[in-house]
């Protein structure tokens, strides 16, 4: 498995690839080529795959962790450049999701031209499904540990009525690597351990090899809805106990959440950037 994230919140000092709040990743796994999620507003992934030689006509199957834009920015374009991947997201994903801020609301959710123009190209996961050999896509999280506190500032509209997000339209994907398991988490808007915990549910008696993705211990680009430093502490002593190999982290864990993190996790806990290759 050959892993490039085409867009985090950060890359190398003298990289020529365009950033942005946002994440991308593409993973070529036994012959498909997989676009797990598509962010953000600036359509970032779109250009740097382009930069990095990764054409977009040949993937396969896109996949939608969630329905806010840093993640799905990028999949109009993507859409129009490709004309067969299929497209697999929760349904209510395409809700309007908006984030609480001093300014006012802002509106964070998928283009509404994506559903208008391109409903054949989507696919609604509401059961666990295997969409290729080895890879499987979780729609229901289970609710064993309290979800990320920064989550707060989050909500979205139901019924014409504006409610605090409940993370429904949040799916995780589980890799298999021989026996093992690799996690990837868009945003881990349901928290980390309760995705390492559904994946153990589905797939039981799985060492969890690797974690990927965001935790969620900052809102955003904000710098003022941080999770507690106890509740990140509490994540990483768990991470290290209950996953065997590297934790991939970046985007709305944040930088505080990494710090927090780094000295429990140490070499294990490693930081992810744009441009970045892992190869498993
Ligand atoms: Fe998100
Ligand atoms: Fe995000």
């Amino acid at each position: 498995m050959e892993i490039t994230v085409l867009l985090e919140n950060s890359k190398f000092k003298n990289s020529n690839l365009n950033i942005e709040h946002g994440l991308s990743i593409f993973i070529k796994k036994n012959g498909n080529n997989i676009l797990f999620d598509a962010g953000g507003l600036g359509e970032s992934a779109i250009k740097n795959a382009e930069v990095l030689g990764i054409d977009l006509f040949k993937i396969d199957v896109v996949v939608i962790s969630h329905g806010h834009n840093d993640h799905t920015g990028g999949l109009l374009k993507f859409l129009q450049i490709n004309d067969k991947a299929p497209v697999y997201l929760k349904r209510e994903a395409l809700n309007s999701h908006y984030s609480k801020r001093p300014e006012g609301l802002k509106y964070i959710g998928m283009d509404d031209q994506i559903a208008k123009k391109y409903t054949d190209r989507l696919n609604f996961v509401d059961k666990t499904v295997k969409i290729a050999e080895g890879l499987f896509l979780v729609p229901d999280i289970m609710d064993e540990f309290s979800i990320p506190s920064s989550n707060c500032v989050l909500y979205v509209k139901e019924n014409g009525e504006l409610v605090r997000d409940d993370f429904k339209h949040e799916l995780f994907m589980i890799i298999e690597k021989n026996d093992n398991l690799v996690i990837f988490s868009g945003c881990g808007h349901s928290g980390i351990r309760n995705i390492v915990n559904t994946a153990r549910d589905v797939l039981p008696d799985r060492k969890i090899e690797s974690v990927i993705g965001g935790f969620h211990f900052q809102a955003g680009s904000l710098d003022y809805a941080f999770a507690e430093k106890e509740e990140i502490e509490d994540t990483a002593e768990w991470l290290k106990n209950e996953v065997d190999g590297q934790i991939y982290t970046g985007h709305c864990t944040g930088k505080r959440g990494i710090n927090l993190m780094k000295p429990i996790l140490k070499d294990r806990l490693e930081r992810i950037y744009t441009g970045m290759k892992i190869s498993f």
